[in-house]
């Protein structure tokens, strides 16, 4: 009897042990899909006009120049507003919104992701080291499940909103509209 309930007692514990290796492994070793930065997305695929110009549309919109917008003196002046002296280049109070994937771990980012690049494609995309080998690419339902996402209003919304500062109303349809860049019908 007694040998019995020790024996449960053994089983429990290794399984509980089990249990917490995978989670922490889950959380804080490795990120399954991290963040590649523009250049990886643009360099072979999304640039050109054949392609939908993803590249060359993304840095005329300001989202390319989300990060550099927090050097001006201006956003100084709004971060000082809040009571913070610092650097809005190294504020979270600003980068949550003016760059991609602030504040996750080191290990979602691999050495190719720069946070000079702003609001990238991942921002909106997804983090792409995975999706990015082109028989997934290809492919909607492999996309969206190795890290891709189609951005609906509910991503834009996660910065177009007045938690930072007074940003203007957010029309979705008129606003994806000064972004589009689908890929163009054959
Ligand atoms: C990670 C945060 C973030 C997300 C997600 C995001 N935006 Fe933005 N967006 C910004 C910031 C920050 C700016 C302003 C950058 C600046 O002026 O430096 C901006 C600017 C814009 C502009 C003005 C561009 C221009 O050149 O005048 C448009 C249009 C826009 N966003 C549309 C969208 C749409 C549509 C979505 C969703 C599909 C979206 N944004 C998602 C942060 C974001
Ligand atoms: C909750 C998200 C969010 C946060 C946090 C945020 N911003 Fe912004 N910021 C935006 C968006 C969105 C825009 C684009 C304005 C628009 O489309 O209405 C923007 C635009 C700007 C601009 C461009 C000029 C303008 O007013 O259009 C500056 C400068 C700026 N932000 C500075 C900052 C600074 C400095 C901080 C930190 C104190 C900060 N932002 C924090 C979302 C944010
Ligand atoms: C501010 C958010 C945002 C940014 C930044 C952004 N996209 Fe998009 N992208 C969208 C939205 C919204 C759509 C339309 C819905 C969809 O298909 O995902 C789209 C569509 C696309 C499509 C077309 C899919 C199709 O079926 O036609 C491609 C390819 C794409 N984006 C690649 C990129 C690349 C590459 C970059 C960076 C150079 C980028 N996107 C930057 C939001 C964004």
């Amino acid at each position: 009897m007694g040998k019995r309930i020790l024996k449960s007692l053994v089983v429990s514990f290794l399984l509980v042990v089990c249990l917490i290796l995978y989670l922490t492994n889950q959380n804080y070793s490795q990120a399954k899909y991290k963040y590649i930065g523009v250049e990886k997305c643009a360099k072979l695929c999304h640039r050109g006009e054949k392609k939908g110009s993803q590249l060359e549309i993304w840095e005329e919109t300001t989202h390319s120049k989300s990060f550099v917008t927090l050097a001006t003196p201006y956003a100084k002046k709004i971060l000082k507003s809040l009571g913070d002296e610092g650097e809005p280049q190294k504020s979270e109070k600003c980068l949550q919104c003016h760059s991609t994937g602030y504040g996750l771990d080191e290990s979602n980012f691999d050495k190719t992701f720069k946070i000079e690049e702003g609001v990238t494609c991942e921002a909106c995309h997804g983090p792409g080291s995975v999706y990015k080998s082109l028989s997934i690419m290809k492919d909607k339902e492999k996309f969206l499940a190795n890290g891709g996402i189609i951005s609906t209003e509910k991503e834009c919304l996660k910065c177009h909103n007045n938690k930072g500062h007074e940003v203007y109303e957010f029309n979705f349809d008129e606003r994806s509209k000064k972004i589009a860049h689908l890929i163009p019908k054959k």
